[in-house]
Protein backbone atom coordinates (compact mmCIF):
# COMPACT_ATOMS: atom_id res chain seq x y z
CA UNK A 1 0.00 0.00 0.00
CA UNK A 2 1.06 3.82 -1.05
CA UNK A 3 1.80 6.08 2.09
CA UNK A 4 -0.84 8.62 1.43
CA UNK A 5 -3.48 5.29 1.22
CA UNK A 6 -1.94 4.14 4.93
CA UNK A 7 -2.41 7.84 5.67
CA UNK A 8 -6.01 8.46 4.87
CA UNK A 9 -6.67 4.74 6.72
CA UNK A 10 -5.37 6.36 9.63
CA UNK A 11 -8.40 8.50 9.11
CA UNK A 12 -7.62 11.90 10.80
CA UNK A 13 -6.53 13.29 7.26
CA UNK A 14 -3.83 15.76 8.25
CA UNK A 15 -1.36 16.64 5.89
CA UNK A 16 0.56 13.84 4.15
CA UNK A 17 3.71 15.71 3.77
CA UNK A 18 4.29 16.23 7.17
CA UNK A 19 4.80 12.38 7.70
CA UNK A 20 6.50 12.03 4.17
CA UNK A 21 9.48 14.05 5.28
CA UNK A 22 9.79 12.01 8.21
CA UNK A 23 9.98 8.82 6.21
CA UNK A 24 13.10 6.77 6.56
CA UNK A 25 14.78 6.25 3.40
CA UNK A 26 15.29 3.01 3.73
CA UNK A 27 12.77 -0.14 4.71
CA UNK A 28 14.14 -1.91 8.36
CA UNK A 29 13.70 -5.23 7.88
CA UNK A 30 11.77 -7.10 10.56
CA UNK A 31 14.69 -9.37 11.87
CA UNK A 32 18.30 -9.61 10.25
CA UNK A 33 21.12 -12.32 11.33
CA UNK A 34 24.74 -10.13 12.71
CA UNK A 35 27.17 -12.47 10.57
CA UNK A 36 30.74 -11.11 11.22
CA UNK A 37 34.25 -12.17 9.67
CA UNK A 38 35.18 -14.76 12.01
CA UNK A 39 31.99 -16.56 10.93
CA UNK A 40 32.54 -16.33 7.90
CA UNK A 41 36.86 -17.24 8.23
CA UNK A 42 35.43 -20.50 10.11
CA UNK A 43 33.13 -21.06 7.39
CA UNK A 44 35.70 -20.84 4.42
CA UNK A 45 38.12 -22.82 7.11
CA UNK A 46 35.68 -25.88 6.89
CA UNK A 47 34.85 -26.01 3.40
CA UNK A 48 39.39 -26.11 2.86
CA UNK A 49 39.09 -28.91 5.58
CA UNK A 50 37.51 -31.83 3.75
CA UNK A 51 35.00 -32.16 6.51
CA UNK A 52 31.61 -30.05 5.68
CA UNK A 53 28.84 -32.89 6.97
CA UNK A 54 29.01 -34.11 10.93
CA UNK A 55 32.27 -33.81 11.84
CA UNK A 56 35.13 -32.63 14.61
CA UNK A 57 33.19 -29.09 14.61
CA UNK A 58 29.26 -30.25 15.34
CA UNK A 59 31.01 -31.89 18.11
CA UNK A 60 33.30 -29.07 19.34
CA UNK A 61 29.84 -27.13 19.02
CA UNK A 62 27.79 -29.62 20.68
CA UNK A 63 30.53 -29.47 24.08
CA UNK A 64 30.30 -25.96 24.07
CA UNK A 65 27.05 -25.30 24.10
CA UNK A 66 25.77 -28.26 26.63
CA UNK A 67 28.79 -26.29 28.70
CA UNK A 68 26.73 -22.72 28.19
CA UNK A 69 23.49 -24.18 29.50
CA UNK A 70 24.42 -26.49 31.96
CA UNK A 71 23.19 -29.64 30.29
CA UNK A 72 25.41 -33.15 29.97
CA UNK A 73 24.85 -33.62 26.33
CA UNK A 74 24.22 -31.45 23.42
CA UNK A 75 23.08 -33.19 20.29
CA UNK A 76 23.32 -31.02 17.11
CA UNK A 77 20.67 -31.45 14.47
CA UNK A 78 19.31 -29.63 11.80
CA UNK A 79 16.56 -27.62 12.79
CA UNK A 80 14.15 -26.86 15.83
CA UNK A 81 11.30 -28.82 14.47
CA UNK A 82 14.02 -31.80 13.75
CA UNK A 83 14.79 -31.55 17.59
CA UNK A 84 11.59 -31.26 18.92
CA UNK A 85 10.55 -34.73 16.69
CA UNK A 86 13.70 -36.09 17.98
CA UNK A 87 12.74 -35.46 21.84
CA UNK A 88 9.49 -37.03 21.31
CA UNK A 89 10.29 -39.89 19.63
CA UNK A 90 12.74 -40.97 21.95
CA UNK A 91 10.59 -40.60 25.05
CA UNK A 92 8.26 -42.88 23.19
CA UNK A 93 5.90 -40.58 21.69
CA UNK A 94 3.17 -42.15 19.31
CA UNK A 95 -0.32 -43.34 18.51
CA UNK A 96 -2.91 -42.35 20.67
CA UNK A 97 -0.40 -40.31 23.16
CA UNK A 98 -2.01 -36.79 23.55
CA UNK A 99 0.54 -33.96 23.95
CA UNK A 100 -0.16 -30.34 25.39
CA UNK A 101 1.47 -27.71 23.84
CA UNK A 102 0.28 -23.54 23.66
CA UNK A 103 -1.51 -22.73 20.60
CA UNK A 104 0.42 -19.60 20.37
CA UNK A 105 3.62 -20.82 18.66
CA UNK A 106 4.88 -22.08 15.19
CA UNK A 107 3.12 -24.78 13.74
CA UNK A 108 6.51 -27.31 13.55
CA UNK A 109 5.33 -27.30 17.24
CA UNK A 110 2.42 -29.68 17.12
CA UNK A 111 3.31 -30.76 13.54
CA UNK A 112 5.82 -33.48 15.00
CA UNK A 113 3.18 -34.57 17.63
CA UNK A 114 0.88 -35.54 14.56
CA UNK A 115 4.34 -37.02 12.06
CA UNK A 116 4.27 -39.60 15.22
CA UNK A 117 0.17 -40.55 15.20
CA UNK A 118 -0.03 -38.17 18.16
CA UNK A 119 -2.60 -35.82 18.50
CA UNK A 120 -1.34 -32.04 19.86
CA UNK A 121 -3.72 -30.51 22.76
CA UNK A 122 -3.56 -27.28 23.20
CA UNK A 123 -3.94 -24.99 26.56
CA UNK A 124 -4.79 -21.50 26.42
CA UNK A 125 -2.32 -18.80 27.48
CA UNK A 126 -1.55 -16.20 30.41
CA UNK A 127 -1.37 -12.47 29.91
CA UNK A 128 2.48 -13.39 29.58
CA UNK A 129 1.47 -14.82 26.52
CA UNK A 130 3.16 -18.28 27.97
CA UNK A 131 0.90 -21.38 28.43
CA UNK A 132 -0.90 -21.30 32.00
CA UNK A 133 -0.64 -24.23 33.97
CA UNK A 134 -3.94 -24.02 35.08
CA UNK A 135 -4.86 -24.43 31.51
CA UNK A 136 -2.84 -27.47 31.23
CA UNK A 137 -4.13 -29.02 34.49
CA UNK A 138 -7.54 -28.77 32.51
CA UNK A 139 -6.38 -30.51 29.56
CA UNK A 140 -4.90 -33.50 30.82
CA UNK A 141 -6.38 -36.68 30.07
CA UNK A 142 -5.50 -40.62 30.47
CA UNK A 143 -4.01 -40.05 27.11
CA UNK A 144 -1.90 -37.73 28.09
CA UNK A 145 2.16 -38.86 27.70
CA UNK A 146 4.04 -34.99 27.14
CA UNK A 147 4.18 -31.35 28.18
CA UNK A 148 5.86 -28.87 25.36
CA UNK A 149 6.05 -25.73 26.98
CA UNK A 150 7.09 -22.95 24.71
CA UNK A 151 9.45 -20.19 26.05
CA UNK A 152 7.29 -17.46 23.85
CA UNK A 153 9.59 -14.63 22.73
CA UNK A 154 12.55 -15.62 24.83
CA UNK A 155 10.57 -15.86 28.13
CA UNK A 156 10.74 -18.91 30.18
CA UNK A 157 7.30 -20.61 30.87
CA UNK A 158 5.95 -20.87 34.70
CA UNK A 159 8.35 -24.06 34.98
CA UNK A 160 8.17 -24.74 38.51
CA UNK A 161 4.68 -25.29 37.87
CA UNK A 162 4.79 -27.39 34.89
CA UNK A 163 7.05 -29.58 36.36
CA UNK A 164 5.26 -30.59 39.40
CA UNK A 165 2.21 -31.08 36.94
CA UNK A 166 4.56 -33.00 35.00
CA UNK A 167 5.72 -35.23 38.10
CA UNK A 168 2.38 -35.77 39.76
CA UNK A 169 1.06 -37.45 36.10
CA UNK A 170 4.01 -38.64 35.22
CA UNK A 171 4.81 -36.55 32.05
CA UNK A 172 7.79 -36.29 29.99
CA UNK A 173 8.65 -32.52 29.23
CA UNK A 174 10.00 -31.38 25.90
CA UNK A 175 10.61 -27.48 26.18
CA UNK A 176 10.32 -25.66 22.77
CA UNK A 177 13.08 -23.56 23.42
CA UNK A 178 13.76 -22.03 20.09
CA UNK A 179 13.19 -18.59 20.88
CA UNK A 180 15.09 -18.69 23.99
CA UNK A 181 18.87 -19.38 24.06
CA UNK A 182 20.38 -18.04 26.42
CA UNK A 183 17.24 -17.46 28.65
CA UNK A 184 16.97 -17.80 32.60
CA UNK A 185 14.17 -19.52 34.86
CA UNK A 186 15.49 -18.43 38.66
CA UNK A 187 19.07 -19.49 38.40
CA UNK A 188 18.84 -22.20 36.28
CA UNK A 189 19.83 -22.07 32.12
CA UNK A 190 16.78 -22.72 30.02
CA UNK A 191 18.42 -26.26 28.65
CA UNK A 192 18.83 -27.84 31.95
CA UNK A 193 15.07 -27.65 33.25
CA UNK A 194 12.93 -30.14 32.35
CA UNK A 195 13.86 -33.43 30.76
CA UNK A 196 14.36 -32.09 27.23
CA UNK A 197 14.69 -28.84 25.60
CA UNK A 198 14.90 -28.29 22.03
CA UNK A 199 16.46 -25.08 20.20
CA UNK A 200 16.30 -23.06 17.02
CA UNK A 201 19.10 -21.75 15.15
CA UNK A 202 17.36 -20.66 12.37
CA UNK A 203 18.75 -17.28 10.12
CA UNK A 204 16.74 -14.78 12.51
CA UNK A 205 17.13 -16.35 15.89
CA UNK A 206 19.18 -15.30 18.60
CA UNK A 207 22.17 -17.11 17.72
CA UNK A 208 22.05 -18.76 14.08
CA UNK A 209 23.62 -21.62 11.90
CA UNK A 210 21.80 -20.55 8.70
CA UNK A 211 18.97 -23.81 9.77
CA UNK A 212 19.76 -25.82 12.68
CA UNK A 213 18.98 -26.51 16.34
CA UNK A 214 20.24 -28.39 19.33
CA UNK A 215 18.77 -30.86 21.98
CA UNK A 216 20.00 -30.61 25.19
CA UNK A 217 19.48 -33.30 28.14
CA UNK A 218 21.00 -34.78 31.48
CA UNK A 219 19.40 -37.96 30.63
CA UNK A 220 22.33 -40.57 29.96
CA UNK A 221 19.74 -42.86 28.12
CA UNK A 222 17.63 -40.27 25.88
CA UNK A 223 21.26 -38.61 24.96
CA UNK A 224 22.06 -41.66 23.16
CA UNK A 225 18.63 -42.80 21.36
CA UNK A 226 18.43 -39.11 20.24
CA UNK A 227 22.06 -39.49 18.95
CA UNK A 228 21.22 -42.55 17.00
CA UNK A 229 17.89 -40.83 15.89
CA UNK A 230 19.27 -38.15 14.32
CA UNK A 231 21.81 -40.37 11.79
CA UNK A 232 19.67 -43.09 10.57
CA UNK A 233 19.74 -45.27 14.04
CA UNK A 234 23.62 -45.91 12.97
CA UNK A 235 25.53 -47.00 16.18
CA UNK A 236 28.92 -44.57 15.13
CA UNK A 237 29.21 -41.26 14.21
CA UNK A 238 29.71 -41.47 10.28
CA UNK A 239 32.78 -38.68 10.44
CA UNK A 240 34.63 -41.61 12.88
CA UNK A 241 34.16 -44.18 10.52
CA UNK A 242 36.04 -42.56 8.30
CA UNK A 243 39.10 -41.59 10.36
CA UNK A 244 42.34 -43.42 11.34
CA UNK A 245 40.29 -44.23 14.01
CA UNK A 246 37.32 -45.34 12.73
CA UNK A 247 36.10 -48.85 11.03
CA UNK A 248 33.91 -49.46 7.82
CA UNK A 249 31.59 -51.21 10.43
CA UNK A 250 28.74 -50.13 11.27
CA UNK A 251 25.20 -51.46 12.40
CA UNK A 252 21.44 -49.60 12.30
CA UNK A 253 19.90 -49.84 15.96
CA UNK A 254 16.36 -48.57 15.00
CA UNK A 255 15.08 -46.73 12.42
CA UNK A 256 16.27 -43.20 12.65
CA UNK A 257 16.26 -40.01 10.55
CA UNK A 258 18.57 -37.59 8.41
CA UNK A 259 18.35 -34.76 10.73
CA UNK A 260 21.85 -34.32 11.92
CA UNK A 261 23.92 -30.88 11.74
CA UNK A 262 26.79 -30.11 9.53
CA UNK A 263 30.30 -28.89 10.06
CA UNK A 264 29.18 -25.90 7.76
CA UNK A 265 26.50 -24.96 10.23
CA UNK A 266 28.58 -25.67 13.25
CA UNK A 267 31.16 -23.49 12.13
CA UNK A 268 28.85 -20.12 11.97
CA UNK A 269 27.31 -21.79 15.97
CA UNK A 270 30.19 -22.02 17.65
CA UNK A 271 30.71 -17.71 16.87
CA UNK A 272 27.44 -17.51 17.47
CA UNK A 273 27.34 -19.19 20.94
CA UNK A 274 30.62 -17.17 22.09
CA UNK A 275 28.64 -13.44 20.90
CA UNK A 276 25.44 -14.73 22.44
CA UNK A 277 25.65 -12.87 25.78
CA UNK A 278 26.67 -9.73 23.55
CA UNK A 279 23.60 -10.33 21.88
CA UNK A 280 21.41 -10.89 24.64
CA UNK A 281 22.99 -7.33 25.94
CA UNK A 282 21.94 -5.55 22.78
CA UNK A 283 18.28 -7.35 22.52
CA UNK A 284 17.60 -6.07 26.59
CA UNK A 285 18.64 -2.82 26.04
CA UNK A 286 16.52 -2.22 22.67
CA UNK A 287 13.18 -4.22 25.01
CA UNK A 288 14.03 -1.31 27.43
CA UNK A 289 13.52 1.63 24.67
CA UNK A 290 10.61 0.28 23.95
CA UNK A 291 9.27 -0.27 27.35
CA UNK A 292 10.35 2.66 28.27
CA UNK A 293 8.37 4.70 25.36
CA UNK A 294 5.50 2.60 25.08
CA UNK A 295 4.60 2.79 28.79
CA UNK A 296 3.74 6.56 27.77
CA UNK A 297 0.99 5.15 25.33
CA UNK A 298 -2.16 3.60 27.02
CA UNK A 299 -3.46 2.23 23.96
CA UNK A 300 -0.44 -0.23 23.48
CA UNK A 301 0.54 -2.79 26.25
CA UNK A 302 4.02 -3.79 26.30
CA UNK A 303 5.44 -7.06 27.29
CA UNK A 304 4.13 -8.64 30.53
CA UNK A 305 7.47 -10.12 32.01
CA UNK A 306 7.01 -12.80 34.89
CA UNK A 307 9.73 -12.11 38.17
CA UNK A 308 12.79 -14.29 38.58
CA UNK A 309 13.53 -14.77 34.72
CA UNK A 310 16.05 -13.62 32.58
CA UNK A 311 14.03 -12.86 29.36
CA UNK A 312 16.48 -13.54 26.07
CA UNK A 313 13.80 -11.26 24.40
CA UNK A 314 14.09 -12.98 20.92
CA UNK A 315 11.31 -11.31 20.36
CA UNK A 316 9.51 -7.78 20.95
CA UNK A 317 5.43 -8.14 21.18
CA UNK A 318 2.93 -5.47 21.38
CA UNK A 319 -0.65 -5.88 22.09
CA UNK A 320 -2.28 -3.20 20.21
CA UNK A 321 -5.28 -1.88 22.33
CA UNK A 322 -7.44 -2.05 19.03
CA UNK A 323 -10.97 -1.07 20.44
CA UNK A 324 -9.31 2.42 21.22
CA UNK A 325 -7.74 3.30 17.77
CA UNK A 326 -9.81 3.09 14.34
CA UNK A 327 -6.65 1.17 12.40
CA UNK A 328 -6.77 -2.76 13.02
CA UNK A 329 -3.54 -4.66 13.23
CA UNK A 330 -3.70 -5.82 10.06
CA UNK A 331 -3.80 -1.60 8.84
CA UNK A 332 -1.50 -0.77 11.84
CA UNK A 333 1.09 -3.17 9.80
CA UNK A 334 0.20 -1.57 6.73
CA UNK A 335 1.08 1.62 8.47
CA UNK A 336 4.32 0.70 9.92
CA UNK A 337 5.30 -0.79 6.54
CA UNK A 338 4.28 2.65 4.15
CA UNK A 339 7.04 4.34 7.09
CA UNK A 340 9.19 1.48 6.03
CA UNK A 341 9.17 -0.67 9.08
CA UNK A 342 9.03 -4.38 8.57
CA UNK A 343 6.67 -6.13 11.51
CA UNK A 344 5.77 -9.79 11.88
CA UNK A 345 3.20 -11.41 13.78
CA UNK A 346 3.99 -14.46 16.18
CA UNK A 347 1.85 -16.32 16.00
CA UNK A 348 -1.42 -17.48 13.65
CA UNK A 349 -2.65 -19.38 17.11
CA UNK A 350 -2.19 -23.06 15.14
CA UNK A 351 -5.68 -23.85 15.82
CA UNK A 352 -6.81 -21.62 13.83
CA UNK A 353 -4.88 -22.72 10.59
CA UNK A 354 -7.32 -24.80 8.12
CA UNK A 355 -5.19 -28.67 8.65
CA UNK A 356 -6.23 -28.19 12.77
CA UNK A 357 -9.78 -26.86 12.14
CA UNK A 358 -10.93 -29.70 10.05
CA UNK A 359 -9.11 -32.66 11.69
CA UNK A 360 -9.88 -31.53 15.29
CA UNK A 361 -12.72 -29.54 14.99
CA UNK A 362 -11.11 -26.52 16.61
CA UNK A 363 -13.11 -22.79 16.19
CA UNK A 364 -12.92 -19.46 17.16
CA UNK A 365 -14.00 -19.51 20.77
CA UNK A 366 -12.14 -22.52 21.89
CA UNK A 367 -8.75 -20.77 23.04
CA UNK A 368 -10.21 -17.23 23.76
CA UNK A 369 -6.90 -15.52 25.50
CA UNK A 370 -4.84 -16.81 22.25
CA UNK A 371 -7.34 -15.64 20.13
CA UNK A 372 -7.64 -12.27 21.91
CA UNK A 373 -3.84 -11.79 21.64
CA UNK A 374 -3.75 -12.71 18.09
CA UNK A 375 -6.02 -9.88 16.83
CA UNK A 376 -3.64 -7.50 19.10
CA UNK A 377 -0.07 -8.59 18.29
CA UNK A 378 2.48 -6.94 16.61
CA UNK A 379 6.21 -8.01 16.67
CA UNK A 380 8.84 -4.95 16.36
CA UNK A 381 12.32 -4.80 14.83
CA UNK A 382 14.67 -6.15 17.81
CA UNK A 383 18.35 -7.41 16.78
CA UNK A 384 21.91 -6.53 17.84
CA UNK A 385 22.44 -5.37 13.99
CA UNK A 386 19.55 -2.31 14.47
CA UNK A 387 21.31 0.55 15.56
CA UNK A 388 19.39 2.65 18.90
CA UNK A 389 18.76 5.68 15.64
CA UNK A 390 16.48 2.27 14.27
CA UNK A 391 14.93 1.84 17.26
CA UNK A 392 14.49 5.00 18.44
CA UNK A 393 12.77 5.56 14.57
CA UNK A 394 9.98 2.55 15.52
CA UNK A 395 9.08 4.10 18.14
CA UNK A 396 8.17 7.37 16.66
CA UNK A 397 6.49 5.34 13.98
CA UNK A 398 4.46 3.35 16.10
CA UNK A 399 3.48 6.83 18.94
CA UNK A 400 2.60 8.45 15.52
CA UNK A 401 0.35 5.97 13.89
CA UNK A 402 -1.25 5.57 17.45
CA UNK A 403 -1.47 9.37 17.81
CA UNK A 404 -3.28 9.73 14.12
CA UNK A 405 -5.55 6.60 14.76
CA UNK A 406 -6.75 7.35 18.48
CA UNK A 407 -10.40 7.24 18.80
C1 LIG B 1 8.30 -21.55 18.80
C2 LIG B 1 8.99 -22.24 17.66
N1 LIG B 1 9.14 -23.57 17.70
C3 LIG B 1 9.76 -24.24 16.72
C4 LIG B 1 10.26 -23.60 15.63
C5 LIG B 1 10.93 -24.39 14.55
O1 LIG B 1 12.27 -24.03 14.42
P1 LIG B 1 13.12 -24.44 13.14
O2 LIG B 1 12.82 -23.46 12.07
O3 LIG B 1 14.55 -24.37 13.60
O4 LIG B 1 12.73 -25.82 12.78
C6 LIG B 1 10.13 -22.22 15.52
C7 LIG B 1 10.65 -21.52 14.35
O5 LIG B 1 10.39 -20.41 14.04
C8 LIG B 1 9.47 -21.52 16.56
O6 LIG B 1 9.32 -20.19 16.50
Amino acid sequence: MVLHEALQQEGRGRAAEAVETAVRDEFLPFALPTIEEDEIAEVVDTLRSGWITTGPKVKRFETAFAEYVGAKHAVAVNSCTAALHIALTAAGIGPGDEVITSPLTFCSTANVVIHLGGTPVFADIGADLNIDPDEIVRRITPRTRALVPVHFSGQPCRMDEILSIARQHELVVVEDAAHAAGAKYRDQMVGNIGDVTAFSFYAIKNMTTGEGGMITTDDDALAEQMRLLTLHGISRDAWKRYTSEGSWYYEVTCPGYKDNMTDIQAALGIHQLDKLERFLAARAEYARMYDEAFAQIPEIQTPVVQDGVRHAWHLYVIQLDVERLTLDRAQFIEALRARNVGTSVHFIPVHLHPYYRERYGYKRGDLPNAERAYDRILSLPLYPRMSKEDVAYVIRAVSEIVGRSRK
